[in-house]
């Protein structure tokens, strides 16, 4: 991080407070001196979660999350640390430009404002159509497919005329160029920097963005015309197909309320949803379920109901959806639909007691892969159980799913596990410490002497330099406490502000940064006290060390029955001093 945009994320955090931010999203309730709710990334009624309103930063007793205000707005609206940090700092007010400004970011970020107004125009433009004289086609079937007035509203449906150039005429008289509609995704390049209208006798869908803005349309062909049923913006600086979900903006609450998320496949699927009370219903839009879309959802929920067809292909997708969602540490639902339905359909002809008996025996997306494996040649399963298994993201899971996959696959545990453990120590190691650390080695910490050094050292970032003279990091023994230590010294140019810190760790690293700071911390103002105990216990464990390094040469040389006076000497002081520091602090 750049000392530029380190001193951007103070001024942010200065301006917003994470209080008002959370309580956005969260119902908090002030408990004491602290804020807590229900934890908003897992699901619970006890109130886990809790806000530091003080020195800015969240936690969950519950599932562990915790950070500063960047990874609290981050995590609940599926963006990553950049997205987060420049709409924070557009609320705040703070400028994010560099002291070397990147001319072709900058250009970037002013076509995104523009292509967000053309969007905004053509929105409107759109909506104007469908309500007009020359939209009662498209609102003639809209009524014969029995679409309600108020979803029309709420999804702004809007109509794109069956000519050459509506919107390009609207978007210039806008004074936008007909370049900028092209590189916006919204209009066709003509010959001689001429463009026309994409969308042409369409019924149009938009699609927005978390924060409700349009960034892309979709657009259903009405009329007999031989075209595409469906065409959607291209890709732009706003939109790129796969990342965004259709009708996430107004289902998000539902989800978020509910903790799950139906998933469906297409845009009349959505709205016939919502239209029967599913209002947390959402669309894959015409691709494969996506990393980054699980991502996006995973900030709202912790279970996601997938609903495809029943064929083949449908399984199929079904199948890699489940995957996807298992794998990220969000439970999943498999709903499949009978041959030749799809999911409006099945409500509009059979109602919503159909679609419930189909929930109420869909399969769990554990068992459901288990299943289909079961039809696959054994080493074709077992090739995926590993592959599965890699590729979860939360080690507390495994456990869980290998002895599941296992037991509903026939296979012998102990193996794939053994299979499993040797492929992931190969990649991790200690700098000649101690080996290759479990998975939740920082956690359960079996070192004391590591954990209470770091523990301090997160809760006190500044007393570093004492702790290092004291020889702390020399006695480091596991891996994770010297890379964590080296995380903490590398804040020294910055100061060591605890969100400095907190930026530089890893969820894992977070957790035990949250454990040491909240959970296990004793109350603040005893600094004084508690460094004068870790720095006994650091030199206890140095002399220790010192006496077990006498006593081995000892040993050594002792053999041969020639002792070494001074060697004996060390020790015999080492060990008086090593006796009165043991009984100073009894
Ligand atoms: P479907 O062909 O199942 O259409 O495509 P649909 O959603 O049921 O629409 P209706 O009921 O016939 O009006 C499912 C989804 O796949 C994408 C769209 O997102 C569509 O909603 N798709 C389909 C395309 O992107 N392009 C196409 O040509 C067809
Ligand atoms: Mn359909």
């Amino acid at each position: 991080m750049s000392a530029d945009r380190a001193s951007a994320t103070r001024e942010i955090k200065a301006r917003l407070n994470i209080l008002d931010l959370v309580k956005r999203y969260v119902d908090l309730r002030r408990a004491g001196n602290r804020w807590v709710a229900p934890c908003p990334f897992h699901q619970e009624t006890k109130p886990s979660f809790s806000v530091n309103e003080e020195e800015g930063f969240f936690y969950c007793f519950g599932c562990q999350a915790a950070g500063d205000i960047f990874d609290f707005y981050g995590r609940i609206n599926g963006l990553d640390f950049r997205e987060s940090l420049e709409q924070l700092a557009e609320e705040a007010g703070v400028s994010l430009d560099d002291a070397r400004p990147d001319p072709k970011a900058s250009a970037e970020r002013d076509f995104k404002k523009t292509a967000l107004r053309m969007y905004e125009t053509a929105r409107s433009h759109f909506r104007r159509n469908l309500a007009a004289e020359a939209g009662r086609d498209c609102r003639a079937y809209l009524e014969g497919r029995k679409l309600a007035p108020e979803l029309i509203e709420a999804f702004e449906l809007g109509w794109s005329l069956p000519e050459w150039r509506g919107l390009s005429d609207a978007l210039r008289r806008a004074g936008f160029t007909p370049r900028q509609g092209v590189e916006a995704g919204l209009l066709a390049a003509g010959d001689k920097g001429n463009a026309y209208d994409r969308f042409r006798g369409r019924l149009i869908f938009p699609i927005k963005n978390l924060s409700g803005q349009v960034i892309a349309f979709g657009g259903r062909i009405i009329g007999g015309e031989d075209a595409a049923k469906y065409i959607n913006s291209t890709d732009s600086p706003l939109y790129k197909k796969g990342d965004n979900l259709y009708g996430l903006f107004q289902a998000r609450r539902a989800i978020s309320v509910k903790k799950s998320a139906i998933l469906t496949e297409g845009y009349m699927d959505v709205l016939r949803l919502h239209q029967f009370g599913y209002a947390n219903a959402c669309g894959v839009l015409g691709t494969a379920l996506t990393p980054e879309q699980v991502r996006r959802l995973a900030g709202f929920c912790s279970e996601l109901e997938l609903i495809f067809d029943g064929d083949a292909p449908g399984r199929k997708a079904a199948f890699k959806a489940c995957e996807m969602a298992l794998s990220k540490g969000l439970a999943c639902k498999v709903v499949l639909l009978p041959e030749k339905e799809d999911i409006d359909s099945l409500l509009q002809e059979k109602g919503a007691e159909a679609f419930e008996n189909l929930r109420r025996f869909a399969p769990e997306g554990l068992d459901f892969c288990i299943r289909t494996l079961s039809g696959q040649a054994p080493r074709e399963a077992l090739d995926w159980v590993k592959r599965f298994l890699a590729s979860v993201e939360q080690p507390e899971l495994l456990s869980r799913y290998a002895s599941r996959l296992c037991r509903g696959l026939d296979l012998d545990e102990r193996q794939v596990r053994a299979g499993l453990q040797s492929s992931s120590s190969a990649s991790s190691g200690g700098a000649g410490r101690s080996g290759p650390e479990g998975a939740s080695a920082i956690n359960s910490g079996r070192d004391v002497f590591d954990r209470e050094v770091l523990k301090f050292l997160l809760r006190y970032p500044s007393s570093l330099p004492a702790l290092r003279d004291a020889g702390a990091l020399l006695l480091l023994r596991q891996g994770w406490a010297v890379s964590l230590w080296e995380k903490v010294a590398a804040c020294a140019p910055e100061g060591f502000h605890p969100e400095a810190v907190l930026r530089r760790l890893n969820d894992r690293e977070k957790e035990f940064w949250g454990r040491s700071r909240v959970m296990e911390a004793p109350p603040p103002d005893y600094q004084a006290e508690e460094l004068a105990d870790i720095l006994a216990m650091i030199a206890r464990r140095c002399h220790e060390q010192q006496a077990g390094a006498c006593m081995q040469a000892l040993r050594q040389s002792g053999g041969k029955g020639d002792y070494d006076m001074d060697l004996l000497k060390a020790l015999n002081e080492t060990l008086i001093r090593q006796r009165t520091i043991g009984s100073s602090d009894g």
